[in-house]
């Protein structure tokens, strides 16, 4: 499985289609939506973006 942070940041503009729609099922990636709501999968997104800002410093 990737490493997110490394993930490219256009991806990030599909988040919640990846995670919580099953846009890439085809890949591997489970369709989340049962289980975290639009505010809970954009928190880990914002996580996400804060560990990719730590990496760039
Ligand atoms: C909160 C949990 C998760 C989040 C936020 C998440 C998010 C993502 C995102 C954003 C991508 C796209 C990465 C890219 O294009 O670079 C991705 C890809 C993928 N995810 Fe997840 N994921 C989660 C959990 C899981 C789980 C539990 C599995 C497997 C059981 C999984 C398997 C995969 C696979 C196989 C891919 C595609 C291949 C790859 O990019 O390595 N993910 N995930």
């Amino acid at each position: 499985m990737a490493d997110l942070r490394y993930t490219d940041p256009a991806t990030y503009n599909i988040f919640q289609n990846i995670v919580r729609e099953g846009a890439y099922t085809g890949l591997g990636m489970p369709n989340l939506g049962q289980y975290l709501n639009e505010a809970e999968a954009d928190s880990i997104k914002q996580f996400i973006l804060s560990k990719r800002a730590e990496l760039m410093k």
